[in-house]
């Protein structure tokens, strides 16, 4: 293959390399990149599906245990520590000579590593009589034969609810996360403790409440944009489940949590601020998406009852961008007096699919307006179809086979430029289209994790949505986080995959890495002596704004090498230098090899700098590259 690239750019780009977090989906956030250990920590958890509007006190003890045979566990309502948090847990026990308290199993057991823990719990004592209850709090092995660290601490309970904090240090790592956290007494307990909001942190994230090497993979994809919260979560299961950011923000105590569209509990402990702040310290913005009145219930919120989610919408803008007033003033009070830089609010999700099309055309427009009218400055994402034109900005999403996304290398190219943006906020390869499967979402091929032949289709459909950086704004693969653990996760295949203790970086998370380490802010124009889809060839050729370097990308689908020779032609008078230059690259023999919990690392990016000889005298780029490769190199401009 020879490409001749024009060495003047064509075409700024504007593409970037963003991350889509959906809260609860595969546990990615309460049991994932939150970094709360205690599942269930305020007894919020139902049996099920909740019933009725509000899921408020219909917990349960799911991850919660005695200790003590005479011990018992007794959920009420009586006495609640917060409107949110009505449900708490009586423990008592009948034997006063004998071990009593409770236990908790995590999220697939707990990580011990010898690093700070900060506990805190509410209790009062059960009969609103004063007791006094010395217990211990510690991380223990599962089957007890092991104290990794432990503190005691006497409490004085009386009627009213008392914080507790405590921090402790383990000397040691445990070997497994078969681990478990427990408050237990020596003997009895006393005359009950009443126990609520039982919350275990490890170190965090630059001081965020994110899971350190979650959130660090995510920040080392150098993301410009950050969607947030979703997705189906955005939506809810009924309407009444809803992203309600009012419930997401102030002290834990006062957020109720919802029922996940997903798995699980939404304690919105990783609520709007906690995520703002951690999107803000990964140096990205988010695209903040609203709730347009539909939900996966397939119902519509009716045109006349739009109001209040309009208002909230426009409430929770003001609340994140003003700078003086009740809301800003509202912020400041939870630590938080500088206005977030935002810029893209992306209204409602998926509104292409099941009915929602029906009643898009009257929820969307009042919701565009409102907010236009309030926030001009701001970017408003449409979640309609392509065809949807004549607004700033659109969302897409793709989820296919590995033929189709190499197919849509150049769906972009021929697409009009007329002032609609273009987001794919939600990509990814889902089934290997080796069954030819009449469902791909629910076929034979499904994916587990992101193959090899897999990443490299997502590399080729990046390398198009690059090469048309002046319309497609940004991509993310979605969605990011599974937890492995049995029963936590149920969306296959993922970019990030984790339990407890360990996290597995996909083929695909290395491919999306590459997209943000390597991001250019020009497009060069590339002729092909073979059309790419015949070749099997793939290319992007991009400039940074100073011209002071090119940036090459070529993908090899093929399970052969294949050489290709890269020229620069005409203009500038700049020539690439061999000094400095830089070879980043993805290959692998097997088209459906992973990277698992078991094997971690079967495919990873090796970079260093270009191999001798493959710059020419002449200028010209030289390359073999592998079967099933995806390079990427960058020369210096002169
Ligand atoms: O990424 C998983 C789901 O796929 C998202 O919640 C939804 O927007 C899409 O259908």
């Amino acid at each position: 293959q020879q490409l001749t690239v024009n060495a003047t750019p064509s075409k700024k780009s504007q593409f970037g390399v963003d991350l889509f977090i959906e809260t609860n989906i595969n546990s990615g956030t309460d049991g994932g990149l939150y970094a709360e250990l205690i599942n269930n920590r305020a007894f919020q958890v139902p049996a099920g599906a909740p019933t009725g509007n509000n899921a408020l006190g219909q917990g349960t003890l799911a991850s919660w245990s005695k200790v003590g045979a005479s011990t018992s566990l007794d959920l009420t309502l009586q006495n609640p520590l917060s409107h949110a948090l009505p449900k708490s847990v009586a423990v008592t026990s009948s034997a006063k000579n004998e071990a009593c308290g409770l236990t908790n199993s995590g999220y697939g057991g707990f990580s011990v590593k010898p690093q700070k823990y900060d506990l805190s719990f509410y209790a009062r004592s059960v009969d609103g009589k004063p007791t006094t209850v010395k217990v211990k709090a510690g991380l223990y092995s599962a089957d007890r034969s092991r104290t990794w660290t432990e503190q005691t601490l006497t409490l004085q309970l009386t009627s009213e609810w008392k914080q507790f904090k405590a921090s402790m240090t383990p000397t040691a790592s445990a070997p497994d996360t078969n681990n478990v956290f427990s408050i237990k007494t020596a003997a009895g307990c006393g005359s009950g403790m009443q126990l609520n909001l039982v919350s275990l942190f490890p170190p965090t994230w630059k001081g965020t409440v994110a899971r350190a090497d979650l959130a660090q993979a995510l920040a080392d994809t150098k993301p410009v944009l950050v969607r947030v919260p979703g997705g189906n979560d955005l939506e809810g299961n009924s309407i009444s489940a809803w992203f309600n950011w009012t419930n997401a923000v102030g002290d834990v105590k006062n957020r109720p949590g919802r029922i996940g569209t997903w798995i699980g509990w939404n304690t919105e402990g990783f609520g709007l601020l906690e995520m703002m702040d951690m999107i803000e310290k990964m140096g990205a913005q988010a695209v903040l998406g609203i709730y347009a009145g539909y939900s996966l219930d397939k119902k519509a919120v009716p045109k006349d009852q739009l109001g209040p989610y309009i208002e909230s919408a426009l409430n929770q803008l003001h609340f994140l961008l003003d700078t003086s007033g009740k809301w800003a003033d509202l912020r400041a009070s939870y630590g938080r007096a500088a206005p977030y830089k935002l810029e893209h609010v992306e209204i409602g999700n998926e509104d292409w699919i099941y009915n929602a099309p029906d009643s898009w055309p009257y929820r969307y427009p009042p919701f565009r307006d409102a907010i236009a009218k309030a926030f001009p400055q701001l970017e408003l994402i449409a979640s309609s179809p392509y065809s949807f034109q004549g607004q700033q900005a659109i969302d897409q999403h793709d989820y296919n086979t590995p033929s189709w996304f190499i197919d849509a290398y150049d769906k972009m190219d021929s697409w009009p430029r007329n002032g609609t943006k273009i987001y794919e906020l939600e990509y990814a390869v889902i089934n290997s289209g080796l069954t030819n499967d009449a469902d791909i979402y629910s076929g034979k091929s499904r994916l587990q994790h992101p193959t090899l032949i897999a990443a490299l289709a997502e590399a080729t459909f990046l390398l198009g949505a690059e090469r048309n950086g002046d319309l497609c704004h940004g991509a993310a693969y979605a969605p990011i986080f599974m937890n492995e653990v049995p029963g936590l996760t149920q969306w296959t295949p993922d970019l990030i995959s984790f339990d407890a203790g360990r996290s597995v970086k996909s083929i695909s998370y290395y491919v999306q890495q590459a997209f943000g380490m390597h991001r250019i802010d020009n497009i060069h124009d590339v002729k092909a002596s073979t059309p790419p889809k015949q070749a099997g060839l793939f290319h992007s050729v991009g400039s940074d704004a100073a011209g002071s370097r090119i940036t090459v990308k070529l993908v090899n689908t093929k399970s052969s090498a294949q050489s290709a020779s890269v020229r620069l032609s005409g203009g500038g008078g700049k020539k690439v230098s061999a000094a400095g230059a830089q070879q980043w690259q993805l290959s692998g023999s097997n088209a459906q090899a992973s990277n698992t919990m078991g094997q971690p690392n079967t495919v990873v990016p090796k970079s260093g700098a270009l191999p001798a000889g493959a710059l020419q005298n002449d200028g010209s780029l030289q390359m073999t590259l592998p079967p099933y490769s995806f390079t990427i190199v960058t020369l210096p401009l002169a």
